[in-house]
């Protein structure tokens, strides 16, 4: 029995070390074959069913969408659908955001970031999933967003046990104007986490690439909107009146020249007035007018600057002509975006990942625009990084830019994003992982 017992022990010990040996060499994420990891799991993300689920998702998203912090529906989707696979998260964050965990619930902790929220528009595209609510449309592709990333979780999940750390998923609530990611930030789901990745459709770009740059790459942002009182009357009299439409243009027009005048031409600044009311009779000065605008910069610096200039100019401007005006940058409602930098380090990564995915060569240059985007909070506060997938194929139709009516969106795109959240997150963990550092070190110190 004695015998047979050491017997017993001996084969299972053997038959261990061998899976143990033979699970290292073989096993899906190897430290030693990190480069086949993107490959690999784009290979993963082209399995039929996973590609069908996705799309599944992002077109019931699409039928029922939500405006900033309204996406209870979406939210639960992406609830019960964490809940299938296993996966724990947080929710309620910033009312409707959630945030799941994969892995071994240890530091390091990488995040993906989705966002959720729709836009008021009508659909303008005629097909089977056009949405549901009249007034309403994910017009952004913020579904297929959220897709990719259940895509990528899905990934990552089939692997956790060979995560060396934690991928923190982040769904985030109100891109368009709201600044979920703010409410997110505040909310302390950042705590400990050591980069922040996130990816955004684009019709311009070819599918099969995406287009990437470190550093400054969106604007900071901010609202702005000022009402110009003067004193209504008969337009025929207006030595009788003060008016505030004549006020309001000179506003306008120095407004402009903050621009033109006083920025440096080689910092990129916007100025924009959308908003100009007043008045409804073509015999009578009104009382008041209102206007309002957006205004971008691309450094912290001279966005305060400008603030405080457009203040001045309509301030003192309205001064001139006699009217009085009161400025409102509406902060609360609309907070500052910060401008969204890229961290050079993880676009060396970026680089390597993408690249041994699809190709050095479709990788592509991503021109700086005045757009903004509220990644630029989580970016702002840890090395964040930000990257266009294209969509476009030109064997099929040309696709049409985002906020438009008749944007769609080409599904094709899906294996590529989810592969690339999944395989940027799980090599970055590798690389950042102390222990195997140390090892590694050890290693090469025996070498
Ligand atoms: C502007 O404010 C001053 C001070 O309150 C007031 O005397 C003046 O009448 C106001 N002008 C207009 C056009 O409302
Ligand atoms: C582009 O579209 C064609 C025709 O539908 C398809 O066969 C091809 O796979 C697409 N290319 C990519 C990269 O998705
Ligand atoms: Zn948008
Ligand atoms: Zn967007």
């Amino acid at each position: 029995m004695g015998f047979f017992k050491i017997l017993v022990s001996f084969i299972v010990c053997c038959c261990f070390v061998a899976s143990a040996k033979f699970a290292s060499a073989d096993s899906f994420l190897s430290k030693e074959r990190l480069v086949d990891v993107p490959g690999k799991f784009l290979n993963m993300a082209k399995r039929p069913d996973l590609l069908e689920w996705m799309v599944r998702i992002r077109r019931a998203i699409h039928e029922n969408p939500e405006l900033g912090f309204e996406e209870f529906e979406t939210s639960k989707l992406i609830r019960t659908e964490l809940d299938k696979m296993g996966i724990p998260y947080k929710h309620p964050v910033a009312v409707t955001g959630v945030v799941g965990y994969i892995g071994s619930g240890k530091p390091p902790f990488v995040a993906l970031r989705a966002d959720m929220d729709a836009l008021a528009m009508q659909e303008g595209v005629e097909w089977e999933h056009k949405s549901k609510i009249p007034g309403k449309m994910h017009a952004c592709g913020h579904d297929a967003h959220v897709a990719m990333l259940l895509g990528a979780a899905k990934l990552l999940q089939e692997h956790r046990d060979e995560l060396q750390g934690t991928v923190v998923l982040v769904f985030q609530p109100a891109e368009e104007g709201g600044g979920g990611a703010k409410k997110m930030l505040d909310a302390g789901i950042l705590k400990n986490v050591d980069a922040i990745f996130a990816l955004h459709v684009s019709y311009k770009f070819p599918i099969g690439t995406v287009a990437a740059r470190p550093g400054p790459i969106l604007a900071a942002s901010g609202f702005f909107e000022a009402v110009i009182k003067g004193k209504g009357g008969h337009a025929a009299l207006p030595h009788t009146n003060i008016d505030p439409i004549v006020a309001a243009s000179n506003i306008i027009v120095s407004l402009q020249h903050l621009i033109s005048r006083e920025a440096d031409p080689l910092d990129s600044q916007v100025v924009t007035v959308g908003k100009f009311e007043g008045g409804a009779a073509f015999n009578v000065i009104p009382d008041f007018v209102t206007i309002g605008g957006t205004f971008r910069a691309f450094s912290k610096d001279s966005f305060t600057q400008l603030k405080k200039r457009i203040e001045e100019v309509i301030l003192t401007q309205a001064a001139v002509q006699r009217c009085n005006a009161t400025v409102d940058f509406k902060s609360n409602e609309k907070p500052f975006y910060p401008v969204t930098i890229n961290d050079n380090q993880l676009h060396s990564h970026f680089q390597n990942v993408a690249g041994q995915m699809l190709g050095a060569t479709n990788i592509l240059q991503y021109t700086p625009s005045m757009g903004a985007e509220d990644f630029a909070f989580f970016a702002e506060s840890i090395p964040g990084f930000f990257y266009s997938i294209g969509m476009q194929n030109d064997t099929k139709e040309q696709l049409k830019p985002g906020h438009s009516p008749y944007f769609k969106v080409n599904e094709d795109v899906f294996q590529y994003g989810a592969a690339l959240h999944a395989s940027l997150a799980a090599t970055y963990l590798f690389d950042r992982h102390p222990k195997l550092s140390t090892q590694d070190k050890v290693m090469h110190d025996e070498l």
